[in-house]
C-alpha cells in the first residue's frame, strides 16, 4: 500500500515536473489542434481569426490559447521562467471610422472564459472591475487600436504592458515606428522576456526581420503578477466596428522557470512544428512527434519509473501482484485521459451567436412575452416618449429594454422607418445600442440593450447606492464626449442628438456612458415647438439660441453636453428650485465662483474632496466653455474630447458669462424667464427617463 501511494505520488509530482521543462512551439498555419479557441474565435484557411467577420459592425470578443498550461516561474526558487514569443497578425478594417479595439499577447490564468468585448480586449471581465472582484490575474502586451481615456492611453495606436490591470504600466505610440497597427498590413512581433533580470522587450516591425531596437521594455519581477502555471495566447475584441484581427504565425520558447528536472534526462529543446502535420511532412523529417508534448512524454516516463522501482521493490517485497494491478489500472487510466484530452481537441468549439448585434425587426408578440405582457412590473422607467420595460427574450435569455410608444398619423410609419435605417447603423460604444423595432398595433416599440446601471441621473441623484467616484464620472464625460463626436463626425449622416442630458446617458455593467434615444428626438418631436421640448423635461440642458429660434446644431448639442458636465462635477441638477435665485442656475454659480477664483468650490461636496483637482477644474472650465451663450464661441465636441484627452490646450475661459452676440432683444424671453414661468414643472419629480 505504502508503495502504491509513493507511486501515485511520483506519478503526479512528474505531471508537473514534466511541464517545468524547457518547451517550444510554433505553428505556421492554424488547425483546432493543441489550441483552445473561445468566443469568436475562428480558423480560415489556416489563419486564426480572433474576432468576427461580418459585413456589419458588430461587438465581438475571442480567445485563443495553448492548450497545455506553462509553468512561469518556480516558487522553490523564486526564479521566473525566460521566455521568447513570436508572432505576426493584422487588423484590418473596411470602415476605419469605426474601429478598435485591439489585439493582446497574453499570458492569463484563466482558460475556459473570455472577458467582456471592446475595450476590455477581453482580458477582463467588466462586472468584476464594478464589483471590485478580484479576478484571474493575467500579463499582457497590448496591441491598442483605440484611445480610451478611462484606460488613459496614449492614443489609438500603441503598445502597452499591462500587469492584471488594463492600464498599461507602460506604452509607446508605434507612429514613432512609422508603423499602424489597424493598416492591415502583416505586423511581425518579437516578445522577449529575460527573467533573470526581469526585463521584457518588445520589437515590431513590417518585415520579418528582428530589428536590433525595442520599441518597448519594462522591468518587474514576473511571479508578482502570474501564477506558477499560466495559459499563454492571443485575446482581441472590436465593439460596433468591424475590424478583423488576424494572426497569421506563432511561435513560442521557455526555459520553464529553470526547475530542476528530476529522474529524467535533460531532454534537449524540442525543436519547432507545424501545426498541420500533412504540411510538416512534406517539408521536413519529423523529429518523433511523441517527444513534443508534455502528454505523450509523461506516459513514456510513467512507464521507465515503473520498471526501475518495481524491480527494487521485488527484492524486498513479497506483495506485489496487488501493487501490479494497481498500476496497470493507473497506466489505464493515464491513457484514457490522453485519449479524452486529444479526442476534446479535436471537436471545434461552439461560436457564440449573442454577439452579433445587426438591428432586426421584432414581432409584437415576441416583445410582449419577453415583458410578460407589457407587466407593471417590468416598467424600469418612463419618458417623454413612452414606457420603458425590461425585457427577456425567449430562448436566449438576454436582457433587454422595450421603449413603447403609441404613434398617432399613418404618415409617421414611413418618416419613422426612415430614421431608423440611419438609426440602425449607428454603431458606438458609448450609444446605447439598438437591437431592433416593431411597428404593429400603431404602436412603436424599440428593443435596445440592457444596462445594468441605469441612467446617469439615477447614479448622481438617486438615493440608493454609494455615491458615484471620480473616476467613473470623468470616463463617463469623456464617453459622453466620444458619443456626440462620432454622432456629429464620423458617422455616414451626421446625426443631431437634440436631447442630451443626464437620464438619457445609461451606464453600462463598467460604468461606461451609453447615449440613448439618439436621433429619435427629432422623430418624435418634429412638429412639436421647442417649448413643447421644454416642457417635456429638458430645461436646463437647452441652448438659448434653441430656445430662440428652434432650430438644432451640432452647437446646441454642445451647450447641452456643457450642462450635464457641470452637473456632473457639481452633483447638482442644471436648475435647482430650492436654492436662492442667485444659486438656482447652475452654470451661473459656476462661472460666479470661477470669476473669484474659487472654481474648485463647485466641486460636488458628495465627493469629499476624492477627486483630482487638475480633472476637475478641467472638466469645470469645459462646462464653462461649453455653456458660452454665443454657439460660435462653443468648442466643438471634438475640441471638447481633445481638451479631456489634454491633446488639445484648454482655451481662455471669460471671467464674465458674455451675453449672447445675436440680438437678444429679439428673444422673446430670457432662459431665466421661462424657467420661472415653466414653474419647474417638468423636472421636478421624474428623476429619469430611462434609456
Ligand atoms: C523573489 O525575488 C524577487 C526579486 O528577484 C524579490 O523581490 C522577492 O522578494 C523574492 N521573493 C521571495 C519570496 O524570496
Ligand atoms: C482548462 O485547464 C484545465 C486544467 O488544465 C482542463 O482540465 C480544462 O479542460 C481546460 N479547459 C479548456 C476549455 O481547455
Ligand atoms: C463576468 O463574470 C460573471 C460572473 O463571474 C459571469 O456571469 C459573466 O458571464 C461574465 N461576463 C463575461 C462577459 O465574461
Ligand atoms: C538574461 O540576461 C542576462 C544578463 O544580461 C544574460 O546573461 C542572460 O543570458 C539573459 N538570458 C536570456 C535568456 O536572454
Ligand atoms: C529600455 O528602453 C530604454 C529606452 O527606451 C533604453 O534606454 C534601455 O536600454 C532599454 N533596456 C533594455 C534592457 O533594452
Ligand atoms: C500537438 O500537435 C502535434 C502536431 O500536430 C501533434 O503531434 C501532437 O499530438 C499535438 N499535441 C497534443 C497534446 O494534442
Amino acid at each position: 500500500m505504502a508503495f502504491f501511494i509513493w507511486a501515485l505520488l511520483c506519478l503526479i509530482n512528474f505531471a508537473k515536473e514534466a511541464r517545468a521543462e524547457p518547451l517550444s512551439f510554433a505553428f505556421d498555419g492554424f488547425s483546432t489542434r493543441n489550441l483552445t479557441l473561445l468566443g469568436d474565435c475562428f480558423i480560415k484557411s489556416s489563419n486564426l481569426g480572433l474576432t468576427r467577420d461580418t459585413s456589419v459592425p458588430s461587438t465581438s470578443v475571442g480567445k485563443v490559447l495553448y492548450s497545455e498550461p506553462i509553468r512561469f516561474y518556480n516558487p522553490e526558487t523564486n526564479r521566473s521562467a525566460s521566455f521568447q514569443t513570436t508572432f505576426s497578425f493584422s487588423v484590418a478594417n473596411q470602415n476605419p471610422a469605426l474601429s478598435g479595439d485591439g489585439l493582446a499577447f497574453v499570458i492569463i490564468a484563466d482558460n475556459s472564459s473570455v472577458g467582456s468585448p471592446g475595450m476590455w480586449l477581453g482580458l477582463m471581465n467588466a462586472s468584476d472591475v464594478s464589483s471590485q472582484r478580484t479576478r484571474p490575474p493575467f500579463l499582457a502586451v497590448e496591441f491598442d487600436t483605440y484611445l480610451d481615456v478611462g484606460f488613459l492611453d496614449i492614443n489609438d495606436n500603441h503598445v502597452g504592458i499591462d500587469l492584471g490591470n488594463l492600464i498599461s504600466i507602460t506604452a509607446a505610440d508605434v507612429g514613432n515606428l512609422q508603423m499602424n497597427l489597424k493598416s492591415g498590413n502583416v505586423i511581425s512581433t518579437w516578445i522577449d522576456y529575460n527573467g533573470t533580470i526581469g526585463v521584457l522587450e518588445v520589437r515590431l516591425s513590417y518585415t520579418d526581420q528582428r530589428p536590433r531596437n525595442s520599441v518597448l521594455n519594462a522591468s518587474f519581477h514576473m511571479p508578482n503578477y502570474v501564477d506558477e502555471y499560466m495559459y499563454v495566447g492571443f485575446s482581441a475584441s472590436t465593439d460596433g466596428s468591424q475590424d478583423l484581427h488576424t494572426l497569421y504565425t506563432w511561435s513560442f520558447s521557455t526555459d520553464g522557470a529553470g526547475g530542476p528536472a528530476p529522474l529524467l534526462t535533460s531532454p534537449s529543446p524540442a525543436p519547432a512544428f507545424t501545426s498541420s502535420p500533412s504540411e510538416m511532412d512534406a517539408q521536413q523529417p519529423s523529429p518523433s512527434p511523441s517527444t513534443h508534448f508534455g502528454g505523450v512524454r509523461r506516459l513514456s516516463h510513467c512507464k521507465s519509473i515503473f520498471c526501475l522501482k518495481f524491480a527494487a521493490f521485488l527484492g524486498i517485497s513479497i506483495s506485489s501482484a496487488i501493487v501490479l494491478a494497481f498500476f496497470i489500472l493507473g497506466i489505464m487510466a493515464c491513457t484514457y485521459k490522453l485519449w479524452k484530452a486529444m479526442k476534446n481537441q479535436e471537436t471545434i468549439p461552439p461560436y457564440s451567436d449573442t454577439l452579433v448585434t445587426a438591428p432586426r425587426k421584432f414581432t409584437y408578440k415576441e416583445l410582449s412575452l419577453a415583458t410578460k405582457g407589457f407587466s407593471m412590473s417590468r416598467v424600469i422607467g418612463h419618458g417623454a416618449f413612452g414606457s420603458v420595460y425590461k425585457g427577456i427574450l425567449p430562448g436566449n435569455d438576454v436582457a433587454v429594454a422595450v421603449k413603447r410608444s403609441v404613434t398617432s398619423t399613418k404618415e409617421s410609419r414611413s418618416e419613422f422607418l426612415s430614421e431608423l435605417s440611419i438609426i440602425g447603423r449607428l454603431r458606438h460604444r458609448n450609444l446605447v445600442q439598438l437591437l431592433g423595432w416593431c411597428h404593429d398595433k400603431d404602436e412603436i416599440l424599440l428593443v435596445y440593450d440592457y444596462m445594468e446601471n441605469g441612467s446617469l441621473d439615477k447614479a448622481l441623484f438617486g438615493n440608493t447606492g454609494p455615491v458615484l467616484p471620480w473616476i467613473h464620472r470623468y470616463k463617463i464625460l469623456a464617453g459622453v464626449a466620444a458619443a456626440l463626436a462620432y454622432l456629429h463626425e464620423e458617422c455616414e449622416q451626421q446625426v443631431l442628438h437634440r436631447d442630451v442630458k443626464a437620464s438619457n446617458i445609461m451606464l453600462d455593467a463598467g460604468f461606461n456612458a451609453r447615449l440613448g434615444d439618439f436621433g429619435l428626438a427629432k422623430m418624435t418631436d418634429h412638429n412639436k415647438s421647442p417649448d413643447a421640448t421644454l416642457a417635456a423635461g429638458t430645461m436646463g440642458y437647452l441652448a438659448p439660441e434653441y430656445i430662440h429660434s428652434g432650430k438644432a446644431s451640432e452647437k446646441t448639442d454642445v451647450f447641452s453636453y456643457g450642462a450635464v458636465v457641470l452637473e456632473v462635477a457639481c452633483g447638482r441638477r442644471p436648475l435647482e428650485r430650492d436654492l436662492p435665485l442667485k444659486e438656482n442656475v447652475l452654470v451661473d454659480w459656476v462661472w460666479g465662483l470661477y470669476r473669484h477664483g474659487k472654481l474648485l468650490e463647485a466641486a460636488d461636496k458628495r465627493l469629499n474632496g476624492d477627486f483630482e483637482e487638475e480633472e476637475m477644474e478641467r472638466l469645470l472650465r469645459v462646462g464653462l466653455l461649453c455653456s458660452h451663450p454665443d454657439p460660435a464661441c462653443r468648442p466643438s465636441i471634438r475640441q471638447v474630447l481633445q481638451i479631456l484627452t489634454g491633446e488639445a490646450m484648454m482655451p481662455h475661459v471669460p471671467l464674465f458669462k458674455p451675453t449672447p452676440s445675436f440680438a437678444i432683444s429679439s428673444l422673446p424671453v430670457s432662459l431665466q424667464d421661462i424657467i420661472s414661468e415653466a414653474g419647474y414643472s417638468a423636472r421636478s419629480s421624474s428623476p429619469s427617463d430611462s434609456i
